[in-house]
């Protein structure tokens, strides 16, 4: 169901002496928006989080996983460990995923069918390189990163997918998207939705945008009628900033 999103997305940072503190911090922060608040710690910090917030409205989620149920994954993790640390959220697809790890459309394609069949919600992401928006190409990219990786799916597998646009030459670089290109691509998105699987699933889907989201520009982008909220990077590192965005709605 369509509902205010922020999810924070830790990346590779803190350890759990930080994970512990920055945690102690997010608990004594007020939330006076509607948004569902999501943290997304690293793997060896989620049972800890998950603990600690688990009588909290903040929700830990998992930064990634493998699609194979067991075996010979050295490194890896699946849904099932995932959920037995008590987490029921997995990111998917992240531009760092896709960039570092060489994880294609494919490969998340079986991800995202593991997770769904192991009862985990998806935030799948996706978004355009520098070079494909200069070039216009932007929309092409987007639609074959979503279509690729979701659409082989049926109607009802979208109840547990959160979709998040993170326009890559944004991330980290302090360089964000105009609140009205982030509403453009999440209109486009919707459309390429409802085109394939009617108006209920592209209007009941929860659109995030991640990208520099910082509490100076984020309630003029969750102002926009397509966005849903954000997946948070940097200042999701720094409780006030995060809270700031949270309540940004
Ligand atoms: O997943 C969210 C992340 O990619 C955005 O990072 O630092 O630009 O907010 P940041």
């Amino acid at each position: 169901m369509r509902k205010n999103i922020v999810a924070g997305n830790w990346k590779m940072n803190n350890d759990l002496s930080q994970t512990e503190s920055l945690i102690d911090d997010l608990k004594n922060k007020t939330k006076t928006s509607n948004a569902e608040v999501m943290v997304a710690p690293t793997f060896t910090n989620l049972y800890h989080a998950y603990e600690a917030l688990k009588s909290t409205s903040i929700e830990v989620v998992a930064q990634n996983m493998h699609f194979a149920e067991n075996g010979a994954y050295t490194g890896e993790v699946n849904a099932n460990m995932l959920k037995s640390v008590g987490v029921e959220t997995v990111i998917l697809g992240h531009s760092e995923r896709r960039a570092y790890f060489n994880e294609t459309d494919e490969m998340l394609a079986k991800k995202v069918d593991a997770a769904l069949a192991n009862g985990l919600r998806v935030i799948f992401c996706f978004g355009e390189e520098l070079a494909d928006r200069k070039s216009g190409n932007h929309e092409a990219v987007v639609e074959s990163q979503i279509k690729n990786a979701l659409f082989h799916l049926g109607v009802s597998a979208f109840k547990n997918i959160v979709l998040a646009y993170e326009p890559v030459w944004a991330i980290g670089t302090g360089e964000t998207a105009s609140p009205e290109q982030a509403q453009d691509m999440h209109a486009f998105i919707r459309k390429t939705l409802a085109d394939t699987y009617g108006n209920d699933v592209a209007n009941g889907i929860s659109i995030l945008y991640g990208g520099s989201v910082k509490p100076g520009n984020a309630q003029e982008i969750f102002s926009k009628p397509d966005v849903d909220g954000g997946l948070i990077g940097g200042a999701a590192l720094n409780a006030d900033d995060f809270f700031a965005i949270v309540n940004a709605f």
